[in-house]
């Protein structure tokens, strides 16, 4: 999947804040990438912007050469859910939700929860967690809910 981003701008707030200016960048299909930057430079906005997780002030994003401003919300979600994997710095677990079971919540908007039963369960196992997989994310420790969080966002088989 590559992601082209042309002169991307981004104004937050009232009166508005510019926090991103002409951002032109391009990800190829396959390409590792690390953003950097001091904290509160834009690299979480950044990101936001290049997912379709919020929408540019300016400027454009192609995702294999789709304008993500041309798209409808519901497609942009259904671009998400289906072709990125997010994990976020907070991680947004549901409380009410076992790990199993917050795993399996992308799969499950989908009606997709059995087939990728088995799928949840060797990730799980990968990132060492296939013994708490009844467990509520207040039962865990910091970093099993990030694992938990890498988990979630491998299960959809994302490309990036
Ligand atoms: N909703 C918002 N309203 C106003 N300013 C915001 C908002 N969200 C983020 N910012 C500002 O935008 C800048 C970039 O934030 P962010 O992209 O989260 O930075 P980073 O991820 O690099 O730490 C920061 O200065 C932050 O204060
Ligand atoms: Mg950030």
């Amino acid at each position: 999947m590559s992601i082209v981003s042309s002169k991307v701008g981004k104004r937050i707030g009232h009166p508005a804040t510019q926090i991103l200016t002409d951002i032109t960048m391009e990800i190829p299909d396959g390409q590792f990438l690390s953003l950097t930057g001091r904290s509160g430079s834009g690299k979480s906005t950044l990101l936001y912007l290049l997912s379709g997780l919020d929408s540019v002030s300016s400027g454009s994003v192609l995702v294999d050469n789709s304008d993500l401003s041309k798209m409808k919300r519901k497609e942009i979600a259904h671009f998400r859910n289906e072709k990125i994997g997010f994990v976020f710095q907070f991680n947004y677990l549901i409380a009410e939700l076992s790990v199993l079971e917050n795993v399996l919540l992308p799969a499950k908007k989908y009606g997709q929860e059995k087939n990728r039963l088995e799928l949840a369960k060797s990730i799980l196992e990968k990132v060492g967690l296939n013994e708490k997989l009844n467990r509520l994310p207040r039962e865990l420790s910091g970093g099993e809910e990030q694992r938990v969080a890498i988990a979630r966002a491998l299960i959809m088989d994302p490309r990036c």
